[in-house]
């Protein structure tokens, strides 16, 4: 991965590079009229594999915004930086959150424009060599979301985990309902599917772009795979058709996150085979707890040994005569968090809104955590140059 390349039609920006860096520094311009569709310009873009992307203030601002996101997900190792005619805070932030490093007015003199390149491509580099054991590694997740008892949280927490990640990685997350029958992460993010996982199955070759059809897009960024509404049609989805799915999934995006139903079903082990991780989750009543326990003892068992286990306590403050340090004991799992019992949290699902959504409050900021275990935070450039707008505004 080395170079510079410049997405312009305007040959006078790529003159600026080559003074600016010299004539050894490989810069390469593209342009076509003739682009189709993103995946194709994000190939022709980076077939250089370049260390730097600057797109030019003559791509249409729709371009970039669709092309800086498949930049990043396919092109991880690249760095993004667009050129801007006027200062627009709103477009530049869109931009920013979109994947892209810096935003720089085109006029910029060429010392500072020098300067400030300078140093998103040594916080670039300070990144990859943090992740440099394995990029995709420690990018890509599939994390299934567990109790063997229904009514625990499941669905709460998958939807905010869902929308939480989605909100810092838009167009990355998919939110896999395999709570076949009685799924209900839609109607909780506020959301009518029109397609569901039975078409998605059906793809022939499960294209991956092809499926990007039969999700439904939230807000947030986040995509949601929704399972049928008829309960007949459940009944088609088993594991040997479910798994390649799954698998044509994760490849297209970076992070799964799959809601299941209560206890151990063909396709909540299908999920957890392609898992990176899983996110137990119990309330604090001794049902719950001892089921949760035998649940692990199979996993063990069956050898699902391999995925990172996470267990969130839920409605941890329940009065129900059990301390935090009864809970773990009785499952042998130590609490990677506490959500207390809050009337938010089923307020927020009949209202389809998630409570990560409503920003500030206690449990948000919770929720917030967890996201924050699988998508740690980064105090990278966008984020200094997000504070620096922020103070600008
Ligand atoms: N911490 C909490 N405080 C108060 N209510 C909660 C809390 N967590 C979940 N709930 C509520 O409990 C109900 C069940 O939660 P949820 O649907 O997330 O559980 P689930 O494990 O997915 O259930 P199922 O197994 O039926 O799919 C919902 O009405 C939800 O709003
Ligand atoms: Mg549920």
């Amino acid at each position: 991965m080395s170079g510079i390349t410049l997405v312009s039609a305007n040959p006078s920006l790529e003159s600026s590079l080559v003074e600016l860096y010299g004539k050894s520094s490989a810069v390469r311009r593209v342009w076509s009229d003739q682009w189709r569709d993103p995946v194709e310009t994000t190939m022709d873009v980076c077939a250089a594999d370049p260390e730097l992307l600057v797109i030019g203030s003559d791509m249409t601002s729709e371009a970039v915004r669709t092309l800086i996101p498949a930049v990043d997900r396919r092109f991880p190792g690249t760095t993004i930086v667009a050129l801007v005619q006027t200062r627009d805070t709103d477009y530049a932030m869109d931009l920013l959150r979109l994947g892209a490093r810096d935003v720089l007015d085109e006029s910029t003199a060429a010392e500072e424009f020098r300067a400030e390149i300078d140093r998103v491509l040594e916080v670039a580099k300070i990144r990859r060599e943090r992740t440099s054991h394995s990029d995709t590694a420690l990018r890509r997740r599939v994390i299934t979301v567990l109790s063997p008892k229904g009514g625990t949280g499941k669905t709460t927490l998958a939807t905010n985990l869902g929308v939480g990640l989605a909100r810092r990685m838009p167009n990355q997350v998919l939110l896999l309902d395999l709570d076949t029958q009685f799924g209900d992460c839609a109607p909780s993010l506020g959301l009518q599917p029109e397609h569901s996982l039975i078409q998605a199955m059906a793809s022939p070759s499960h294209e991956r772009s092809a499926l990007k059809v039969f999700v439904t897009q939230h807000r947030s960024g986040l995509a949601v795979l929704a399972p049928p509404e008829d309960l007949a049609a459940a009944d088609d989805i088993d594991a040997d058709r479910l798994k390649p799915t799954i698998a044509a999934l994760t490849e297209e995006y970076p992070f799964v996150v799959i809601d299941t139903a209560g206890g151990i079903d063909s396709a909540c082990l299908a999920a957890m085979e392609l898992s990176t991780d899983l996110l137990l989750v119990s309330t604090t009543d001794v049902p719950a707890i001892r089921a949760l326990r035998r649940q692990l003892d199979a996993l063990d068992q069956v050898g699902f040994v391999s995925q990172r286990r996470s267990f969130v306590l839920n409605r941890s403050n329940a009065k129900v005569g059990l301390s935090v340090a009864d809970v773990e004991a009785a499952v042998g799992l130590e609490t990677s968090f506490q959500i207390p019992s809050t009337r938010i949290i089923p307020v927020s699902t009949n209202e389809g809104v998630p409570v990560i959504e409503k920003e500030g409050g206690n449990v948000a900021r919770k929720l917030e955590d967890i996201v924050d275990y699988y998508a740690p935070r980064q105090d990278d450039s966008s984020r200094t140059f997000l504070r620096a707008l922020r103070k600008e505004r």
